[in-house]
Formats: C-alpha cells, sequence, structure tokens
C-alpha cells in the first residue's frame, strides 16, 4: 500500500506508459549513457530504481546483474516485453515498488541507479536514504536529475509551474541544496561528482558514494544481504 502522493505520482505514470518512449526515448538519452558508463565502473549488482518502461536495461553490459523497480506497473509492463523482446538475460528482477521502501536488505547492491526518478518522488530524501541502506560500503548512488535555479528568473518559472508539474509526476522546482542537506546529515556518505548534463544544462549526474556501513538512522538490517525474489519477475499481470 502507498501513501496517497505517491499513488498520485504513480497515477501519473500509468498515464505516461503508451506514450512516455516517444515523449522521453531521446530526450534523455545521452543522460542514460551517461550514468550507465559510470554505473558500470562498479558494476556488479545494480538496482536501478524507477526504472519506467526500461529504456536504459539494454544499455548495461551483461556482466552486471541488474534489477529493475518502479511505482507504476504499466510502465513495468513495457519493461517486460523490452526484456523478453530484446532477450536481456542480465535483467534480474522486475517488481513494482516504492523508492521510499525498499524491500531489500541492508548492502545488497553494488550500484544503485535513479534516472530522473528523485524529482518525481514525494519524499526525495527518505528515498535517498533507501538507496544508502541498501547499498554495500564501497558502492555507488547514481543519479540523473533535473536541478532547479536558486534565484532569478528561472527560478521564479519553475515555482510557477510546479503545479502543473506535478499533476505530471515531476517538481520543476528542485534546489541542489536538497541533495546537498541530505548528504550533510546522511552518516556515510560523499559526494563523489556533480556534472551538468543536456538538455540545456538544467539536469545533473550526480554520483555519491557509501563510505560507512550501517549509520545509526538506517533500519536495523533484514535477510540474509541476497535481494529477495532475484531471477523472479514479480509484476501483476496487465488486465486484459
Ligand atoms: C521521468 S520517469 C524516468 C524513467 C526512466 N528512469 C527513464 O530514464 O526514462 C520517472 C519514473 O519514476 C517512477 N517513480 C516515481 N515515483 C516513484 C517511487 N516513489 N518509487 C519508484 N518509482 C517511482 C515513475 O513511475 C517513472 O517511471
Amino acid at each position: 500500500m502507498h501513501e496517497p502522493e505517491a499513488d498520485r505520482v504513480a497515477l501519473a505514470y500509468d498515464r505516461w506508459a503508451p506514450v512516455y518512449d516517444l515523449v522521453f526515448g531521446r530526450v534523455f538519452r545521452r543522460g542514460r549513457r551517461a550514468a550507465i558508463e559510470v554505473a558500470e565502473r562498479t558494476g556488479g549488482r545494480i538496482l536501478e530504481v524507477g526504472v519506467g518502461t526500461g529504456l536504459s536495461l539494454a544499455g548495461y553490459d551483461r556482466r552486471n546483474l541488474v534489477f529493475g523497480l518502479d511505482i507504476s506497473a504499466p510502465m513495468l509492463w513495457k519493461a517486460r516485453g523490452r526484456v523478453a523482446g530484446q532477450g536481456l538475460s542480465h535483467v534480474g528482477g522486475l517488481a513494482v515498488m516504492d523508492a521510499e521502501r525498499l524491500a531489500f536488505p541492508d548492502g545488497c547492491f553494488d550500484v544503485v541507479v535513479a534516472q530522473y526518478v528523485v524529482t518525481a518522488v514525494p519524499n526525495p530524501e527518505r528515498a535517498l536514504d533507501e538507496f544508502l541502506r541498501v547499498l554495500r560500503t564501497g558502492g555507488e548512488i547514481v543519479i540523473t536529475t533535473r536541478v532547479g535555479a536558486e534565484t532569478g528568473l528561472r527560478a521564479v518559472i519553475e515555482r510557477c509551474l510546479m503545479p502543473l508539474t506535478s499533476r505530471l509526476g515531476w517538481r520543476t522546482e528542485f534546489p541542489w541544496r536538497r541533495y546537498a542537506d541530505w548528504a550533510a546529515g546522511a552518516a556515510g556518505v560523499r559526494l563523489a561528482e556533480r556534472r551538468p548534463l543536456p538538455p540545456l544544462g538544467h539536469f545533473s549526474l550526480v554520483r555519491f558514494e557509501k563510505t560507512l556501513a550501517s549509520p545509526a538512522r538506517m533500519r536495523p538490517a533484514a535477510g540474509n544481504g541476497s535481494p529477495p525474489g532475484y531471477a523472479t519477475l514479480f509484476l501483476p499481470e496487465k488486465d486484459s
């Protein structure tokens, strides 16, 4: 069961699902490539949060084991079609799951990738806490994200657009300060990189490294360190 705000976001992306690739396929292509390249420097067990229709999945080297989750089942049905159609055997599982409540034990992934997702999540800091929790020490969080302007005309426009864009499923107002404050308050995390991405440099690629195990504010460890349900696709069936 999701919180009402998460249900609203899920519904927005349920509606985007049929046309998502057409509208957002090309525009974020270079950012997705950059994120995959960086994620593969660590490689191994990769969790892709908000995997959507799975546009990035074919880009990962087959030596990795990629697990994709999303809050929208219709987006994931598209991803499942891609996995089957393109024989993406390195995709270990797809699941409907809320980024703010990951059903994985602590420290079970080498990399957590979140592409154009954090600004869509109702409580981004809670999601970032979860990314950090499920990551092993030395692992990396790789994020592509919109970064809003702090001041000036762009900041005003972004604030004005918020009622519209939140209905569409994301925030336009999202200052860098939110990431900086989160990293400053979370034990055991280090900003490793921040660089601008196209289009228009309004987006960034951000990497955080997990430097310490089990920071105090994380939930206690659950399970045996392996992602549960790995190698299965646990996805609700499409109504026919
Ligand atoms: C802009 S799309 C990005 C999709 C994909 N990563 C890409 O690069 O095209 C944002 C995705 O995040 C998902 N999402 C939003 N909130 C979420 C949450 N709380 N938990 C998991 N996924 C979420 C949406 O359903 C959607 O598929």
